[in-house]
């Protein structure tokens, strides 16, 4: 067990990988600890190269089978590598969802993702502490991969990220898990050794004791694949100045970053690369669900501008009569507009509407204001008229007006019956 508390390591990793993320990894270093993991050239060459940046112990998606239309689940998915790479298997049908702690990985792998034109609901990049209950579905998932994260977590953590796996696996589902696994317990110079701990080392159990926690989350039988890989190559490659910044050289000040004991460690000696394989069984209970987010705007970014201004029915109406040219008028509810839309409005289910700014941009640009709606205009309604005021501020363009139905079709409904509410 390390000295430290629970809240300090996950903080520390969290600012050591943001790091990495602002800055990425020399594309040598990068490719050289990839392939030396088991990616091949083709495969690094198939994804965006700024999703690789030698941050893997193994390649997962490689044993993991998947197959067109599953849904995938990559736990602490750094810049999208094996997001991007499952995406290829799984098909325009399947979905793919990664989970990490840092606001500029998941900024990293959602610019990724937007230059290869994966969105979500196919592609998806969500903000959150593995620590934490997983913002996904029970019964959702048909593989879980991770590739060289379980070990960063604190141990409460790791106790806890196995059984929301098997919550959130559909039965029958699939673990495929690379990690760095340890191979005695650690002394506690290398323990605690910040510097140890966020390269993957420092919190490594063993095999044993992995296993507890996979059977006692409810999965039998797991299967441990030592790859045998040299660990050393991370020190190699990063000794001979191919690594400018690295998760090993980043963390809090008030950590021990490093220990002379352990700077000409052989990490060989002290830790091994294993690939994990269990499955939930396949008669558990539960319904099975085919879509993995809880919440589909967990996928898109969380801040948007909230200080749009309302605009009521009867003001919207006047301003249709006086200028219908001159206000557009955006409907974002999506299967749920049985009830009739306002006359003229146009459809952009808020689902995707964040995948689609510039070019909605490019369609109402000329506009003197935008009007957004949904069913009562507290929920998806704001929400997109937010994310269009920040594109706008983020793109310094003065216009149009972004404006919010007050109390959305259900209020429009009610006060303008006679108002073309059809
Ligand atoms: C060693 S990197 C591996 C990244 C990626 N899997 C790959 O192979 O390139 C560890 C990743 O896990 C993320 N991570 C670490 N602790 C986490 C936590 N508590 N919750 C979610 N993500 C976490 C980090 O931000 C980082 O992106």
């Amino acid at each position: 067990m390390t000295k430290y508390d629970d809240t300090f390591l996950i903080e520390s990793v969290k600012q050591a990988y943001s790091s990495v993320a602002k800055t990425g990894s020399a594309p040598e270093y990068a490719a050289e600890v990839a392939e030396s993991v088991g990616y091949t050239r083709d495969q690094l060459e198939s994804i965006p190269k700024e999703s690789h940046m030698g941050l893997g112990c193994g390649n997962p998606t490689v044993t993991a089978t998947l197959k067109p239309g599953e849904n995938v689940l990559d736990l602490g998915s750094g810049g999208g590598i094996d997001i991007f790479l499952a995406a290829l298997k799984i098909g325009a049908q399947g979905k793919a969802v990664g989970l990490d702690i840092s606001t500029d990985m998941v900024k990293r792998a959602r610019e990724n993702a937007r230059k290869r034109g994966l969105f979500p609901p196919h592609v998806s990049f969500v903000e959150c502490s593995l620590a934490d209950t997983l913002p996904i579905n029970s019964n959702s998932i048909d593989c879980v991969l991770s590739n060289c994260v379980i070990n960063l977590l604190p141990q409460s953590g790791k106790n806890h990220i196995f059984k929301e796996i098997y919550r959130v696996l559909k039965p029958g589902g699939r673990l495929v898990l690379d990690d760095i696994l340890s191979k005695e317990e650690l002394p506690a110079h290398i323990r605690d050794d910040m510097k140890q701990y966020i390269s993957c080392i420092g919190g490594a159990i063993q095999v044993h004791e992995y296993n507890e926690l996979l059977d006692s989350a409810g999965f039998k039988e797991s299967m441990f694949v030592d790859s045998e890989a040299d660990l050393n190559i991370y020190l190699m490659a990063a000794n001979a100045g191919s690594m400018p910044i690295t998760c090993c050289s980043l963390g809090p000040e008030k950590a021990q970053m490093s220990s002379s004991r352990t700077v000409d460690m052989d990490l060989n000696q002290w830790a091994a690369s294993y690939q994990i394989y269990s499955r939930k069984p396949n008669d558990s209970s539960g319904i099975v669900c085919s879509e993995p987010l809880e919440r589909w705007w967990d996928a898109f970014p969380v801040g948007w501008s909230t200080d749009v201004a309302p605009i009521s029915p009867t003001e919207l109406a006047a301003m249709l009569r006086n200028d219908p040219a001159d206000v557009s008028v955006i409907d974002v509810r999506g299967e749920d507009r049985d009830g009739g839309h306002i006359n003229g409005s146009f459809h952009f289910p808020a689902q995707t509407f964040h995948n689609q700014l510039a070019e909605f941009h490019g369609q109402f640009a000329a506009a003197g204001a935008v009007v957004f709606y949904c069913g009562g205009s507290v929920g998806r309604g704001p929400r997109c008229a937010g994310w269009y005021q920040d594109f706008l501020h983020a793109n310094a363009i003065p216009g149009p007006t972004v404006l919010i139905l007050n109390g959305g079709f259900r209020r429009w409904a009610e006060e303008s019956g006679d108002m073309d509410a059809t």
